[in-house]
């Protein structure tokens, strides 16, 4: 594969990210139309499916011969005979748009052969596009991030959004990231596991820990953060699959074994 057509795939990406932002507002002129998936805490909103159909037509109209995994499901075919597929959430965090219209994001990610190229964590009300490129390094609006400082425990910010998960409750790790907070700087809960990612990749927190997440979830922020030089794992500490629903711990290299040691069991 080419350089130029990473960079290729990654402006193309950009471009989508700031496209839909632009999508999102505009809808946002209107009221929302909210509805349930699972439960009354599980929403998804108009806006959701026309962000995944537009970021979908604009894929098939530049590369026609491409696959698309994203959360709301449009592109009605299994991906596997794929060599080129995108990973998209068209809105990462539809509680938060919701309620706030603030804290979400657009998170797109170009997988070939399974490694995943060239991603994209676009928040379009603070106008703010975090980018990598497999080995190219991460960017926020175009500013490469710093390697990060190696963190002890007690100096680190971290985040998760296993609380409301019930099978973090039923095997006891809610409780231990509670106890993992009292040996850092304390923890955050926003509630958009891509932009929590991207914020990891930029030192804005020091670790993420999270339960159940799906690859739309966390492909993009993957990337960002492997590129910032920081670490993403399972919880057991192994690798993650292509496209597989997962746990995550991404962290800053001084503080990922820590925080793997602490959780330790095998929680997958
Ligand atoms: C959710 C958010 C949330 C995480 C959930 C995801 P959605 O995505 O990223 O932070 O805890 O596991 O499903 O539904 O807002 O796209
Ligand atoms: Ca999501
Ligand atoms: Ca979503």
């Amino acid at each position: 594969m080419q350089i130029s057509e990473k960079k290729e795939w990654g402006s193309f990406a950009k471009r989508c990210a700031r496209e839909a932002g632009a999508l999102i507002q505009r809808m946002l002129e209107k009221p929302l139309e909210v509805m349930y998936k699972s439960s009354a805490a599980d929403l998804v909103t108009s806006v959701d499916r026309a962000v995944e159909k537009y970021i979908m037509d604009s894929i098939l109209n530049v590369y026609p011969g491409h696959g698309i995994l994203g959360e709301e499901g449009l592109f009605a075919r299994d991906v596997t005979g794929y060599d080129a597929v995108w990973v998209i959430d068209p809105i990462d965090g539809t509680t938060n748009f919701v309620h706030q219209k603030l804290n979400y994001c657009i998170s797109i990610a170009f997988f070939y052969q399974g490694i995943c190229q060239a991603a994209v964590v676009y928040d379009p009300t603070r106008d703010e596009m975090f980018y990598a490129e497999k080995d190219g390094g991460a960017y926020l609006n175009d500013v490469r991030l710093k390697p990060p400082h190696h963190l002890h425990m007690e100096e680190s910010l971290l985040a998760s959004s296993i609380f409301w998960n019930k099978k973090a409750i039923d095997c006891g790790l809610a409780e231990k990231i509670q106890e993992l907070a009292q040996c850092s700087r304390g923890m955050r809960v926003l509630g958009v596991a891509a932009l929590e990612l991207a914020y990891v990749a930029a030192g804005r927190l020091d670790g993420y820990v999270s339960m159940s997440l799906n690859s739309w979830d966390y492909a993009a922020g993957k990337l960002l953060i492997e590129e910032a030089g920081g670490i993403v794992t399972r919880m057991d500490g192994t690798s993650i699959p292509f496209t597989e629903k997962t746990s995550i711990l991404a962290a800053n290299p001084g503080i990922h074994q820590k925080m793997l040691e602490f959780i330790k069991e095998d929680r997958v």
